[in-house]
């Protein structure tokens, strides 16, 4: 934990409070407060921004049915992984044609789930992988996933996955070989961006090895999946998903008309629509300051702290102008479980509450039920 940097904090007046402490009043603290219309305002930002290209909601980033019925509602399409994200998406009845299964790495049972469902697009990224879909070569379509490693992003999603760009022609005809056809690429550039040079760098690539492929080969590829990595505030400067978009649609501009382009915003659509409520339990004066025992740790929606990387704009509640270096500490027996050391805060008090803004992203998501302390309620309100 010593490495994350700390939160930013705000310190707002008490009587700002009241709104949040009357939805803990109904539901209980912790929660999860999900604002729909947010995930709304993030989808169509996002479908302006990259005009033409088909948005599949990557629902590991938040499996809630509130957030899947809502973007279902818009017409998004979704990223599967998982037989258990099939099974959420059965549930609000999503039509498999709006789905892709994005994992590179499968059983033969998730294969099958997939396709009992309907899903026929499948991601893959060597040839062991692809040799399991010889079974189904008439019933299913290939992308091929390509590591464009990003050291630099907080998740650096083509480190455990992806092909080099030189292995592509060659697994591409390997597949041709077994009878499957592999019709696209698709890449990660790596989660909360900053910058949108790896994904124009990945697109550049991949289209030109695309349109090499084409010129010499009968079964063409016709799609570009450019994976996810937009970004959202967690209160550092972050371009706004126009600027960021931009050099990405210059770069898809080298692409044929007729090629589909496809994207996996996961993080984007839902972090910003998140506002987790927790209270202090408990307080103690250590030697480095007061600490303050959270109802939620990282073990629970503060777990992005641990496996996203993520630092989540924090909001205290207090009228005393006295600040002083203090340590928001979640409520497990676990040293590890702290959720931000050494901030400037003013003195709380059990009861208090402390709010956590953007996050709605890889927070319930991960969330584990250590300690047996009882998760945070998800609470779904148009006005959060
Ligand atoms: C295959 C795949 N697609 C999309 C996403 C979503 O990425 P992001 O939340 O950065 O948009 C992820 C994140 O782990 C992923 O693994």
């Amino acid at each position: 934990m010593d490495s994350l940097p700390a939160p930013p904090v705000v310190v707002r007046s008490q009587a700002d409070s009241e709104p949040l402490r009357a939805l803990l009043a109904r539901h209980g603290s912790p929660l999860l407060v999900l604002d729909p219309d947010i995930i709304r305002q993030r989808y169509q930002a996002l479908t302006a921004a990259l005009p033409g290209v088909k948005l599949y909601f990557a629902i590991k980033a938040n499996p809630h049915p509130s957030v899947l019925s809502t973007l279902a509602a818009l017409g998004s399409g979704f990223d599967i992984a998982t037989s258990g994200e099939i099974d959420l998406l059965k549930a609000e009845r999503v039509s498999p044609e709006r789905c892709i299964h994005t994992h590179p790495i499968k059983r033969d049972q998730d294969i099958r789930d997939a396709l009992r469902f309907g899903c026929t697009t499948f991601v893959v990224d060597n040839l062991s992988e692809i040799a399991k879909f010889s079974p189904y070569r008439k019933r299913v379509g290939l992308l091929l996933r390509v590591s464009f490693p990003n050291p630099d992003s907080p998740v650096d999603l083509s480190r455990k996955f992806g092909c080099t760009p030189e292995q592509v022609v060659a697994l591409a005809e390997q597949a041709d070989a077994l009878g499957l056809h592999v019709k696209g690429l698709s890449f990660h550039a790596g989660s909360q961006c900053l910058s949108p040079e790896n994904h124009q760098l990945a697109i550049a690539r991949c289209a030109e090895l695309m349109l090499d492929y084409n010129r010499r080969h009968e079964r063409p590829f016709s799609i570009l999946d450019i994976g996810g990595g937009f970004p959202v505030p967690y209160g550092v400067d972050t371009p706004t998903i126009t600027d960021f978009c931009q050099p990405l649609r210059a770069a898809l501009a080298a692409l044929p008309p007729h090629f589909t382009v496809l994207a996996e915003p996961g993080r984007f659509l839902v972090a910003e629509a998140g506002t987790a409520i927790t209270t202090v339990i408990g307080t103690a004066e250590r030697p480095g300051g007061p600490w303050y025992y959270l109802d939620d740790g990282v073990y629970d929606l503060f777990s992005g702290r641990i496996y996203d990387h993520a630092t989540y704009p924090l909001e205290v509640f207090s009228d005393d102008a006295k600040r002083l270096p203090s340590t928001l500490a979640g409520p497990t027996c676990d040293s590890i479980d702290v959720v931000a050391e050494q901030v400037a805060l003013p003195p709380l008090e059990i009861g208090d509450i402390v709010v956590g803004r953007v996050m709605g992203a890889y927070t319930n998501a991960s969330a584990t039920d250590f300690n047996l302390f009882p998760r945070a309620r998800v609470v779904v309100t148009e006005s959060a």
